[in-house]
């Protein structure tokens, strides 16, 4: 078959399905929420798209039954803490992510005997466990302030080294103890990735995610969530920029910006688990209701305070119901 046929027929079949996902979310009075890593065709079919703070906080507002998060498992179980009442579906099982992975609820109370009367805040990359042995929850885009929001001096952060390294040196009153956590995406990009795409592309800004290693952040114009990508180019009079995350993030910044050019500093910026995701999976999870993400009783009442306290922080409060998502 030639590639030409065969693109066709991608083409139709997915037309197909996107029709039959839309039928299907209707039925179901379903909203779907999707990361900005996720393929372009999941974020063709978003009824929302975001960070994960942006995403957080729409769980929260939605009046949807039915939430799809086409995400990895730690942003469907925050949806499923924060709307206890809603089905959250994921829909592949296995879209995990290493970053979370990388602690335990049992190393993060020894971490915490060791240093008593210090506060934990906790990148929401992580297991509803964790959660609901930290303080208070944060992301990329809200990091700074949460923890400019702590009446502790020591905090410890967890788990990911280099956006607690970034925070510690936007806060420099607080002394922040890190956790050996890292993004390993975000991690393959190198120091001269980025020193030859600039060489290629003189005028171009760059644009880093804070789980970028400290070489990376120090050559970037600005340092953002992914969502803060979006208003940082939106406003920015320049017309070239080199985006140091995971590649799904052009889809949108290039549909938004047609004027603009993006590159990435290398190729490999592609994070497995979140492409699990496909235009079939979606249908299959709203046709059978799978996968379902439930989080016991006991381990979501703390889980659920660290992110409302997160929350709080930001102005949105859990509970409030917005409709038109
Ligand atoms: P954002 O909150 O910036 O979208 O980051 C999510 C994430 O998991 C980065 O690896």
């Amino acid at each position: 078959m030639n590639t030409e046929k065969q693109n066709k027929d991608e083409l139709k079949y997915n037309e197909a399905l996107k029709k039959k996902i839309s039928k299907l979310k209707k039925s179901r009075n379903a909203v779907i929420i999707v990361h900005n890593y996720q393929r372009d065709e999941i974020q063709e079919i978003a009824d929302i798209s975001g960070d994960s703070l942006a995403l957080s906080q729409a769980a929260v507002r939605t009046d949807a039954d039915v939430i799809v998060f086409c995400g990895v498992q730690f942003m469907a179980e925050s949806a499923s803490i924060l709307n206890p009442g809603k089905k959250v579906l994921l829909p592949v099982m296995e879209a995990g992510c290493p970053l979370a992975d990388m602690i335990t609820p049992e190393k993060l109370r020894a971490k915490k005997a060791q240093y008593p009367g210090s506060a934990v805040v906790c990148y929401v990359n992580s297991s509803a466990e964790v959660k609901a042995e930290s303080d208070i929850a944060c992301t990329s885009s809200n990091a700074i302030a949460v923890v400019r929001s702590l009446k502790e001096k020591k905090v410890i952060f967890v788990p990911d080294k280099n956006l607690g390294r970034y925070v510690q040196s936007q806060v420099p009153d607080k002394e922040i103890i890190l956790w050996e956590g890292f993004c390993p995406t975000h991690i393959r990009v190198q120091e001269e990735d980025v020193i030859k795409t600039k060489n290629i592309h003189k005028g171009a800004e760059v644009i880093a995610h804070p789980e970028c290693n400290p070489e990376v952040l120090a050559l970037a114009d600005h340092i953002c969530s992914t969502g803060g990508m979006f208003t940082y180019v939106k406003k920015s009079p320049l017309k070239e920029f080199i985006i140091a995350t995971e590649s799904g993030m052009l889809y949108k910044l290039q549909k938004d910006n047609p004027d603009k050019k993006f590159y990435l500093p290398t190729p490999h910026l592609v994070c497995a688990n979140m492409k699990l995701i496909t235009l079939g999976w979606v249908a299959q999870s709203l046709e059978k209701m799978v996968y379902e993400i439930k989080v016991a009783d006991d381990v979501r009442t703390g889980a659920k305070k660290a992110l409302d306290r997160m929350l709080a922080v930001t102005g949105e409060k859990s509970g409030a119901v917005i409709s038109g998502y």
